[in-house]
């Protein structure tokens, strides 16, 4: 045993009983304050003008699973642009019907629709795609029009929150506001109802197989960017800071852990653990439903999903995606049986109050490395 994997071993139980909340003062700066912001232009592609690159950027802002940004864009002309979904960014192993990957596609158009208004273009999105494998997804054209007062702040502080939600419901003001961004397409499980419950166990179970399942686990391990020089080399995937590990753990997990940490059982263990802590915190939970699973319904979901979202930090409510139960076969006939034909959950969201409102933190590629002419 050399004296990296003493140290490894000797403090893996402390830091598994400290579990993640555990709060040291650190005077590290977060990686996405250093690397990213709107005005930070690295390398405008010569086809954009300055608006174009803005709006991408903001559109960048989206959320996905596993951060693997599953985009590229095409640019025509200046005001003609196709969205496309990069094969490479794909997570097949639990998103085999490339569903999740739509769903980020579409939070991706809405962030850069709301961004063209406010820089003063309307936006025509005309789906490209025949099927959810197709490379061309979506074509946008941008239309000079009135700029619209839209408040670019929320693109930039939105984030996905996983710890302190409180176990309050939701006031019906604020799911009513949720529903019509929604357009409707939404349904709120009071925590402590039978069908919160119900959900809670359907995450827990569905967590659980998964993490048992070792193609995607080796598919997560890809996408965890313990050490700071791989998260900002590559831009993406899932940082200590953005898992929400901090404090001392946070300081073991990115001193001593490496991706193939990922593959054994205390990983897995520790993350089922967090899970079942997880789904006993919040307000319940919001589904939004579509009403058909071709890629126009999913692009329209990512959207809605987006629409809302954009909308939590002023309501200091987190929202925490958790995927897995409409990943796993089970978990989907599970679900299935529970909803009308018409009626088909996309998105099952753990959200909850908070005291305070984190930081965005999670990292995104420039706009340069996903554009291509
Ligand atoms: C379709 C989709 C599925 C997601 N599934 C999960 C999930 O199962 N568990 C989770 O903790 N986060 C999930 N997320 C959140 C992503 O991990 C998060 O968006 C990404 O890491 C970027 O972080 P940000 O949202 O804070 O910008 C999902 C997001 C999307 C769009």
């Amino acid at each position: 045993m050399d004296r990296r994997d003493f140290i490894k071993k000797s403090m893996a139980s402390v830091t598994l009983i400290a579990g993640s909340g555990m709060l040291l003062p650190s005077c590290k700066k977060d990686l996405r304050s250093e690397l990213m912001g709107i005005d930070r232009v690295q390398g405008k592609p010569a086809q954009l003008d300055n608006d174009g690159y803005k709006i991408l950027y903001y559109a960048s802002l989206a959320p996905s699973g596993h951060n693997s940004q599953p985009w590229f864009v095409k640019i025509i002309s200046k005001t003609q642009w196709v969205i496309g979904s990069d094969s490479d960014r794909w997570l097949l192993q639990v998103d085999g019907e490339n569903r999740e990957t739509m769903l980020a596609l579409g939070a991706f158009i809405e962030n850069l629709a709301q961004a063209a208004n406010a820089f003063g273009y309307a936006v025509e999105t005309t789906i490209i795609a025949k099927e959810r494998f197709d490379s061309d997804v979506v074509k946008i054209d941008l239309v000079k029009s009135k700029a619209l007062n839209i408040p670019l702040q929320r693109i930039l502080t939105r984030r996905t929150v996983r710890s302190h939600l409180l176990s309050k419901e939701l006031n019906a003001s604020d799911v009513n506001d949720f529903s019509k961004s929604a357009d409707g397409h939404l349904s709120y499980f009071p925590v402590g109802t039978e069908h919160a419950d119900f959900i809670n166990k359907a995450e827990v179970d569905n967590y659980t197989v998964q993490s048992e399942n070792k193609k995607a686990m080796e598919e997560l391990a890809l996408w965890i960017r313990f050490h700071d020089d791989k998260a900002r080399k590559f831009r993406d995937g899932l940082t200590v800071d953005g898992m929400e590990i901090s404090g001392f753990a946070g300081w073991y997990v990115s001193h001593f852990m490496d991706n193939k940490d990922v593959m054994t059982k205390a990983f897995s263990d520790k993350g089922i653990e967090k899970t079942k802590k997880q789904v006993t915190e919040g307000a319940g939970w919001l589904v939004i439903t579509s009403d058909g699973n071709r890629v126009k319904d999913l692009i329209e979901t990512g959207r809605r999903f987006q629409r809302m979202a954009l909308t939590a930090r002023e309501k200091m409510i987190a929202i925490h995606p958790m995927t897995q139960v409409l990943e796993e076969k089970n978990g989907q006939k599970h679900i299935k049986k529970e909803h009308e034909a018409g009626v088909i959950p996309q998105f099952m969201l753990r959200i909850g109050y908070l005291n305070k409102y984190p930081d965005s933190v999670s990292l995104r590629r420039p706009v340069e490395w996903f554009v291509r002419s």
